[in-house]
């Protein structure tokens, strides 16, 4: 996480590096800070909490310049952890976790360097220092070699007046020419208003960048050359057009969002490939994360119900230690919005090596997991920004439940296709009934905890709606198994505790309401997520939200709609900033 900037050109750096770093919030916004270089000197402008913080340094002169955004990991969020760090002669930003950062210190401070910081990325400046003889880029490469872990790194030094210095392995970068400047960014939305070349840097690979525009080089510092990114800026400017936050304004989009990846499915280029895939596949494993994992979760009820092929789904950073098991024809999937986060990686890598076909299931083109894949399939969600994820989520299961029904064509069954299709006009129909959900927002305001029930897909549904009220409203929350609930759970249930039971399934709806029946006799309060009509009005149930009905294997797709609808309203009513949630970034490149 975090996120980094550079800029040296014809105009004052300051203005891009802030603009830069407020579009790179999403990645942390605990600290923030921006070195220029100004007559020869490094000057630094830093502080605690948000990038707007560092407004008065919009005015400060230095046409070269770098800045970072921060989302703690070693060091305590405070002014002299934020970045850039600054040794001797030289300034860096930088994303990512040294692993070896007790060693080099070590080493470092034997020599006699003192430290100002509690962070692991200040042994990068100190190293720059120790291997630097008048060529920038022969240090960061010499440095490059000492680290061990994962890094995005931008640097300047105070002898060198027109030039930046950058190297990559794990974590994102991409650089850019044009408009009289050249630029580094985490990610393209920092510089893709400017319309300029970009060029996304690969493992190990390192750039320079000054008056003669960008030069990237491989490991040996040999110049290797790179095709420009396609992108579209307009589409890369976030833009919250009219809605008070982006994750309103990203789950009013969700409708039209389903529709994209639904129809992206079938013209995918490689649908056919995958066809082929798919028809030999005996088994799958999905690997993912939060909101991710939430959404691997709910496919494995609708292939295993649907297709009759065993779904493993595993949380990335267990599977990736875990030595898994990975027989002949596994199709793994990786589900990754950002396709950045660093165990989704790791974990779709070691399938892949462990001889599983790797399908991708990323909403970022250009992102690490493409590079990885065998085949990438795209969600086209559309950039989301707020750190909740809403619309990816959908867009996520649409495509999944897409794969299903390929997968069921492929061994001889039916299509769900023109099925999937009705769902745009029924997730339509059902997003007018979240805001139901305001009216709920009192019963949750006061509770010291809050449960999602459900069985089958209700219950995958439910874990994705307790994640979400965690992460934006910081009440505690159970998503919890219907069924399981009277097993020890039950005991924290008492008078007022707020329920929300998810009933979609005509199959499994009784054994639900026996879970409802026991919280309501501790004094909960029910409310209802139900495609059921007759359930609606039952004494039980304090409020309901009926949504229209769907098969029973998609039913996640509408469900989670009033979640994340709750989820906002209770956020912003108990003050906070659904967009920016605390402790939390929208991408998570560390481990
Ligand atoms: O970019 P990814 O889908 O790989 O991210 C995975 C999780 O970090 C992410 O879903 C996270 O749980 C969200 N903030 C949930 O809203």
């Amino acid at each position: 996480m975090c996120g980094i900037v550079g800029y040296y050109g014809k105009e004052n750096a300051a203005p891009f590096l802030l603009d830069g770093l407020k579009k790179l919030e999403y990645r942390g916004y605990d600290s923030a800070g921006i070195a220029l270089l100004r007559g020869g000197k490094i000057n630094l402008y830093r502080c605690r909490g948000r990038v707007r913080e560092l407004g008065s340094a919009r005015r400060e002169k230095g046409q070269l310049g770098i800045g970072h955004t921060r989302w703690a990991t070693h060091g305590a969020p405070s002014e002299a952890n934020a970045h850039p760090h600054v040794y001797g002669k030289f300034a860096i930003v930088h994303n990512g976790i040294i692993e070896n950062q007790f060693e080099l210190k070590g080493e470092l401070l034997a020599r006699g360097d003192t430290f100002s910081s509690e962070t692991d990325s200040e042994v990068i400046a100190h190293l720059l220092a120790y291997y630097y003889e008048g060529d920038l880029l022969a240090a960061m490469q010499k440095t490059a070699g000492r680290l061990k872990g994962s890094y995005a790194v931008a640097a300047m030094c105070e002898e060198i007046p027109d030039a930046l210095v950058c190297a990559r392995s794990k974590s994102p970068l991409v650089v850019g020419e044009g408009n009289g400047g050249v630029y580094v960014a985490s990610d393209l939305s920092a510089i893709a208003a400017r319309g300029v070349a970009l060029y996304a840097l690969g493992d190990g690979e390192f750039a320079l960048l000054n008056g003669k525009g960008v030069t990237v080089y491989d490991r040996d510092l040999t110049v290797i050359p790179k095709e420009p990114l396609e992108y579209d800026p307009e589409a890369e400017a976030p833009d919250k057009r009219g809605y008070r936050h982006y994750m309103r304004k990203e789950m009013a989009e969700i409708p039209a969002v389903i529709g994209k990846s639904c129809i992206d499915f079938a013209r995918d280029p490689a649908y056919e490939e995958l066809t082929r895939v798919l028809g030999r596949t005996q088994r799958i494993h999905i690997v993912a994360c939060g909101t991710a994992y939430h959404s691997g979760l709910c496919a494995k009820f609708a292939i295993e119900s649907l297709c009759r092929i065993p779904v493993e789904v595993c949380v990335a950073s267990e599977y990736r230690y875990r030595n898994p098991i990975v027989p002949p024809d596994t199709l793994a999937l990786a589900v990754t919005q950002s396709g950045e986060t660093a165990d989704t990686l790791a974990a779709a890598e070691l399938a892949k090596q462990a001889g599983a076909y790797l399908v991708a299931v990323t909403n970022v083109p250009y992102s690490s997991i493409t590079r990885i894949a065998d085949t990438v399939l795209f969600t086209g969600a559309g950039r989301e920004i707020a750190v909740a994820a809403t619309k990816s989520f959908n867009a996520q299961l649409e495509l999944l439940y897409c794969i299903a029904s390929a997968l069921a064509e492929s061994k001889g069954g039916q299509s769900y296709f023109a099925e999937l299709h009705r769902l745009i006009e029924t997730v339509a129909a059902a997003e007018k009934s979240c805001e139901e959900v305001r009216g709920w927002i009192p019963y949750f305001l006061g509770a010291r905890s809050v449960f999602f029930l459900g069985r089958g897909a209700d219950y995958a549904a439910a874990l994705e709606g307790s994640l979400k009220l965690k992460e934006i409203t910081y009440l505690p929350s159970e998503g919890y198994a219907a069924g399981e609930l009277k097993h020890g759970t039950l005991a924290l249930v008492d008078e007022g505790t707020p329920v929300v039971a998810l009933l979609t399934d005509p199959a499994l709806a009784e054994k639900t309401m026996n879970a409802v029946h026991e919280v309501y006799a501790r004094g909960a309060n029910v409310f209802l997520i139900t495609s059921l009509p007759e359930y609606v009005s039952r004494k039980e149930v304090s409020s309901a939200v009926l949504l229209p009905a769907c098969r029973a294997e998609f039913s996640p797709v509408l469900s989670v709609l009033p979640l994340q609808a709750l989820a906002y309203y209770l956020s912003i009513a108990r003050g906070n900033n659904p967009d920016k949630p605390r402790n939390l970034a929208k991408s998570v490149t560390v481990e």
